[in-house]
């Protein structure tokens, strides 16, 4: 599980937001990978993190080239990467192996906190200046 931490905030309310709604579905996978016979269920949930992703993701995309963001490209990238990896987790899952469910969902976990405690934080600045926050 991933318990909000403040030092997860990025100071910007509505992609605060998006990142606590992110940590609750992640949670939600977590939650299920120890319920029996559960693959169809974290798929389901991977699926909504897979969707809520994308919106979350535009969020922050729009505001980088709103605001010229240099690092837009890579930033971009590390998302991209973030969506091809989830949508092979769902093929894994999918082949019923609960030792790789969990694996994967651990994989995932840390994924997210560093990147909500790493790369986003390059954008704060920016988005401030610009007054998009
Ligand atoms: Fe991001």
């Amino acid at each position: 599980m991933i318990k909000w931490n403040d030092k997860y905030s990025v100071g910007i309310p509505k992609i605060d937001e998006e990142h606590k709604k992110l940590i609750g579905i992640i949670n939600k996978a977590v939650a299920a990978s120890r319920h029996k016979d559960n693959s169809r269920e974290i798929i389901g949930i991977l699926r909504e993190m897979s969707d809520f992703a994308q919106t979350h993701f535009a969020t922050e995309e729009t505001y980088m080239l709103e605001c010229g963001y240099p690092d837009y490209e890579q930033h971009k990238k590390e998302h991209q990467d973030f969506t091809i990896e989830t949508i092979a987790f769902l093929d894994d899952v999918g082949k019923g192996d609960s030792m790789l469910a969990h694996e994967i969902l651990e994989h995932l976990k840390i994924w997210f906190v560093s990147h909500i405690q790493g790369t986003d934080r390059g954008y704060i600045d920016c988005f401030k200046k610009h007054g998009l926050v």
